[in-house]
C-alpha cells in the first residue's frame, strides 16, 4: 500500500516536472520567437541564453566584426530574452541616430543600478529614459553649464589655469620617466569638479587617488558576462546582498559624490549660485513641479556623478592617447611643435582663438580621437517606437548598440582606417576638414552633452603641454603598445614617458 502511494506521488511529481519543463521551454520559445518579417538576421539563438555564448564580452567589438562579415551592417543578437540590434558603418549609424533620431533616442532600463537608488525620476541623464524628465534635465544641464562658462571665456580661463598647474606638476618630475595617467586625470577631473561641485583636488591628493581607483574599478565591474546576465535576468539581482557584492565600487563611488554634495550643502546660500550643484538645489527648492521634472535629491547625486563620470575619464583617456601617439610618431610631434611656435610662440598660453590658425594641430587632435576610439560601442540606445532601418523592421523596445569603431574606422570613408594619419583631416591645401564620419561624440538627440567642453579641454591641455615639452620614450623602456585595453572605455596600456622642457 505504502509502495503504491509512494509510486503514485512519485509519478505526480514526474508529471508536474514534465509539465513545468514543457511550459518553460514553450515560454522561452515564445519569448525568443521573432514574429516580425524583415527582422535583422543574426546568429542562431539558443534556448534561454540566446546568442550570449557567441559574444566575447571582454571585447565585444571583435565579435561584432565577425558577425558583421557574415550578416551585414544591421544584425541582431539575443541577450537571453532581450532583443539587441547592432548598427555598423557610417551610413547605418547616421540613418538611425540622425535621420530617425527620435525612433532611436531611448535607453534600455538598467536594473543593475537599482541598488544605488536608480529608478523612476532618478535616472541621471546618461541612462535616463527618453521623455519629459530627460528633456528637462538635459536642457537644464546645458543651460547651466553654459552659464558657468561652457563655450564662453570664463571656462576657457579655468581650463587654461588648470593646464598651467598641470605643466608645473609635470615640470616637477624633473625630466625623469613617469606615467602621466594620474596627473592628467587629476587636471581634467578638476575642471568638471569645479563646475559641478565647486571643488578641485591638489595633485597627489589621496582622496582624489581613491576616487580615481573607485571609478576605474566600477567600470571594470560593469563589463563581462556576469553584469550582462544580471542586466537581462534582473530577478537574479533580488538575491540578497548580490548587487552590493558585485558592484561594490559603484556604490562607493556614488557615496563619495554624496559626501561632496552634503559638504557642499552646509555652505549653501540660495541667493548665490556658485556651481551646478547650487543651481540644481535652487531648482529643487521650487517644490512639486520641480520634483516631477526630475529635480530631486537622489537625482542630484546621479546627475552630478554622471557629469563627473562622463566628463573626466573620457577627456583624460583621449589626452593619454594623444601623448602616446606623440611618443610613437616623433615626426608628427615635431610638426605640431613647429606650428605652435609659429602661431602662438613660447611665451603666451594658447587660446581657443588660435585653433582656427592651427590646422595641423587640430587635425592631430581629431586623429587622436578617431584612432583612440575611446567609446567603441557608444552608449546603449533603445528604440522608442517601431521603426525601419535599411529595409529591416526593428520593434519598439529593442536595445540598440551603435558600433562607433565601425564608423571611426569605416573603410569606405577613411583612407588609412587603421593607421595614425592626421592627413585624414587635411585637404590638399593643408586646410582643416572634418569628414562627416567623425563621430566620437555620437550623433542625434542623445549625442554627447559635453562635446564643446571636451573639445576645448583637448585643445588647451594638448597645446599647452606641447608648447612646453618634448615627449620621448625613456631609454630603458620598450616602445609602448599602440593597441588599447577595453573596459567599456578603450584606454592605452600604461606607459612611461619623459617630458623634456623645450
Ligand atoms: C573626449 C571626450 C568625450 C567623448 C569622446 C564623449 C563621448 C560620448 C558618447 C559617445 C556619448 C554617448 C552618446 C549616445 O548615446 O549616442 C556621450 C554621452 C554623454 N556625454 Fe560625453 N564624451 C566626452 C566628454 C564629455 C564631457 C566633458 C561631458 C561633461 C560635461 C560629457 C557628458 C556627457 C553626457 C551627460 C552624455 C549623455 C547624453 C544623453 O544621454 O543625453 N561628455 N559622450
Amino acid at each position: 500500500m505504502t509502495l503504491l502511494l509512494w509510486l503514485s506521488s512519485w509519478s505526480n511529481i514526474s508529471v508536474l516536472g514534465v509539465f513545468l519543463t514543457v511550459f518553460t521551454v514553450l515560454v522561452d520559445f515564445m519569448k525568443r520567437r521573432k514574429k516580425w518579417s524583415c527582422y535583422p538576421p543574426g546568429p542562431v539563438s539558443l534556448p534561454f541564453v540566446g546568442t550570449m555564448p557567441y559574444v566575447n564580452y571582454n571585447n565585444p567589438i571583435l565579435s561584432f566584426e565577425k558577425f558583421r562579415k557574415k550578416f551585414g551592417n544591421v544584425f541582431s543578437l539575443q541577450n537571453c530574452w532581450t532583443n539587441v540590434v547592432v548598427l555598423n558603418g557610417y551610413n547605418t549609424v547616421k540613418e538611425a541616430l540622425v535621420n530617425k533620431s527620435e525612433d532611436f533616442a531611448d535607453r534600455p532600463y538598467m536594473p543593475i543600478y537599482e541598488h544605488l537608488g536608480y529608478g523612476h525620476k532618478s535616472e541621471g541623464i546618461v541612462l535616463a529614459k527618453y521623455g519629459h524628465v530627460w528633456k528637462e534635465l538635459r536642457k537644464f544641464t546645458l543651460i547651466t553649464l553654459r552659464n558657468f562658462g561652457m563655450g564662453k571665456k570664463s571656462l576657457e580661463e579655468r581650463v587654461t589655469e588648470e593646464a598651467g598647474f598641470l605643466c608645473s606638476a609635470i615640470s616637477s618630475e624633473g625630466g625623469r620617466p613617469f606615467d602621466l595617467h594620474l596627473l592628467v586625470n587629476n587636471a581634467v577631473s578638476n575642471v568638471i569638479c569645479t563646475i559641478t561641485y565647486g571643488e578641485r583636488f591638489e595633485y597627489g591628493d589621496e582622496t582624489f587617488k581613491k576616487l580615481l581607483t573607485l571609478f576605474e574599478n566600477s567600470l571594470n565591474e560593469e563589463i563581462g558576462l556576469l553584469p550582462e546576465l544580471l542586466q537581462v535576468v534582473p530577478i537574479l539581482l533580488r538575491i540578497p546582498g548580490l548587487p552590493q557584492m558585485i558592484f561594490r565600487c559603484q556604490k562607493e563611488y556614488i557615496d563619495f559624490t554624496e559626501m561632496l554634495i552634503e559638504k557642499h550643502k552646509e555652505t549653501w546660500n540660495p541667493a548665490y549660485t556658485r556651481d551646478f550643484t547650487d543651481a540644481f538645489l535652487k531648482e529643487m527648492a521650487k517644490g512639486n513641479e520641480a520634483e516631477v521634472n526630475g529635480f530631486n535629491r537622489t537625482n542630484l547625486s546621479f546627475v552630478t556623478s554622471d557629469l563627473l563620470a562622463a566628463g573626466s575619464q573620457t577627456t583624460s583617456t583621449t589626452l593619454r592617447w594623444a601623448f602616446l601617439f606623440m611618443l610613437l610618431y616623433p615626426e608628427i610631434q615635431s610638426k605640431v611643435h613647429k606650428e605652435i611656435d609659429k602661431v602662438i610662440g613660447r611665451n603666451r598660453p594658447p587660446t581657443m582663438a588660435d585653433q582656427a590658425n592651427m590646422p595641423y594641430t587640430n587635425a592631430v587632435i581629431h586623429e587622436v580621437q578617431r584612432c583612440g576610439d575611446i567609446i567603441p560601442m557608444g552608449l546603449p540606445h533603445m528604440t522608442y517606437r517601431d521603426t525601419k532601418l535599411q529595409g529591416f523592421f526593428i520593434p519598439k523596445g529593442t536595445t540598440i548598440i551603435t558600433n562607433l569603431t565601425s564608423v571611426l574606422k569605416d573603410e569606405t570613408v577613411w583612407k588609412k582606417p587603421n593607421e595614425f594619419y592626421p592627413e585624414h583631416f587635411l585637404n590638399e591645401n593643408g586646410e582643416f576638414v572634418r569628414p562627416e564620419a567623425f563621430l566620437p561624440f555620437s550623433a542625434g538627440r542623445r549625442a554627447c552633452l559635453g562635446e564643446q567642453l571636451a573639445k576645448m579641454e583637448l585643445f588647451i591641455f594638448f597645446t599647452t603641454l606641447m608648447q612646453k615639452f618634448t615627449f620621448v620614450i625613456p631609454e630603458d623602456q620598450p616602445r609602448p603598445r599602440e593597441d588599447g585595453h577595453f573596459a567599456f572605455i578603450n584606454s592605452p596600456h600604461p606607459y612611461q614617458l619623459q617630458a623634456v622642457p623645450r
